[in-house]
């Protein structure tokens, strides 16, 4: 069964309770899940995993800072062994901004997928039958947001959020269990 590493950036938790809803995911699967802060998570990690998913709140319009030093002090060096090639890669997020598409959780998810395609993984999409996907969802990924796209007033991740995490998190699995030992990019 595979191994899924779940690295998420957080400052309020937001996003710390959507890795560990991801993780349900994985976990009803059969697979093991291994959540960790970007700041503990190393290059060995990543190693001993089948897939990594990157999670992170829009900062800016961007992925967190924490999130890219975990991906430009750790990620590079599977890149320089060329260690990434093959293991699974997905992505989630958290966001705020005013409106319907947020401010910046697009952007924010295809950066992390382009660091994920930069080491060479068998990238996740979120396909639009998920349930409940137009609540949550965009196809790079399942965002939650936290706050009102009207007024700005704080939200939890809904229930409803938390169960796309999830439903992520077993198709990360899935695709993990299917793509485990095969050789299936040649030099
Ligand atoms: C410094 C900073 C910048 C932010 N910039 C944005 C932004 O550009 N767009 C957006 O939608 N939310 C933005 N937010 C809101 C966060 O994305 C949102 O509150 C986040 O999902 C909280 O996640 P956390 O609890 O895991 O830290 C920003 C928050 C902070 C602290």
């Amino acid at each position: 069964m595979s191994k899924v590493l779940i690295v998420y950036a957080t400052d309020y938790d937001h996003t710390k309770v959507c890795a560990e809803a991801l993780a349900r995911g994985v976990e009803s699967t059969g697979g093991t899940a291994i959540v960790k802060d970007a700041g503990d998570a190393t290059g060995e990690d990543i190693e001993a995993a089948d897939a990594l998913v990157l999670g992170s709140p829009v900062h800016m319009g961007s992925p967190d800072w924490k999130i890219k030093q975990f991906i430009d002090q750790q990620c590079s060096g599977l890149w320089m062994k060329n260690a990434g090639i093959g293991k699974v890669g997905a992505v989630f997020g958290t966001g705020s901004g005013f409106g319907s598409a947020g401010g910046g959780i697009e952007l924010t998810l295809l950066a992390l997928l382009n660091n994920l395609a930069e080491l060479g993984m068998v990238l996740v999409p979120l396909p639009k039958n998920t349930e409940n996907y137009a609540d949550g969802g965009l196809q790079w990924g399942p965002y939650a947001r936290v706050h009102s796209k009207d007024t700005m007033e704080p939200l939890e991740v809904s229930e409803v959020q938390l169960g796309i995490m999830t439903a992520h998190g077993a198709n990360i699995a899935r695709v993990a269990d299917a793509v485990a030992g095969q050789a299936l990019f040649k030099p």
